[in-house]
């Protein structure tokens, strides 16, 4: 495979052809990210907020599919009060610090697309098409192998792209 810079290296090779979309995924959702993340990474869920009296939803990058204890991002929206959103990391079961930011990208019953791109520093938060948040990686980020998704969201899929 070709990309228009060039070929890619068999790290890339090895994602792009072994990480398929998750479709319509039911959520709450449990899902592999095949082979780890790395830098230039993009995982872009489209889906739409759900009116229900549920006021949050969350998407975690996991350490461990199957260990809830080791959570290098997890970014949490909030519609309470005005609306907020909680970003924050789970190490051996304890969580650190938040990073709050007191704004509010997503609207009850609307659509959305949220793109996270893995830098080297930092998972860089697009909400539909615009810029929304830094996170300044707390844990190594290659170790990141499942991504889950719970909360008032519905989601159309959920795709992988270098
Ligand atoms: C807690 C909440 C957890 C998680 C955490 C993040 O208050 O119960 O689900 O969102 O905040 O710091």
């Amino acid at each position: 495979m070709q990309s228009a810079s060039g070929y890619d290296s068999d790290e890339e090779l090895e994602f792009r052809e072994t990480q398929v979309p998750y479709i319509n995924p039911h959520i709450p959702f449990t899902g592999r990210i095949v082979g780890g993340l790395r830098e230039g990474h993009m995982v872009t869920i489209t889906g739409r907020v759900l009116s229900t009296d549920e006021n949050r939803f969350e998407v975690n990058f996991h350490i461990g599919i199957r260990d809830t204890y080791n959570i290098a991002f997890h970014f949490s929206p909030r519609f309470e009060g005005s609306g907020y959103v909680v970003c924050n990391t789970k190490q051996l079961g304890n969580w650190g610090l938040e990073e709050m930011k007191m704004q509010m990208p997503f609207q009850k019953g609307s659509p959305f697309e949220i793109c996270f791109k893995v830098d080297r520093s930092a998972f860089k938060v697009m909400v539909n098409g615009s810029i929304f948040l830094f996170y300044v990686h707390r844990v190594p980020w290659h170790e990141v192998n499942a991504i889950t998704i719970k909360g008032c969201v519905e989601v159309s899929d959920i795709y992988f792209q270098i």
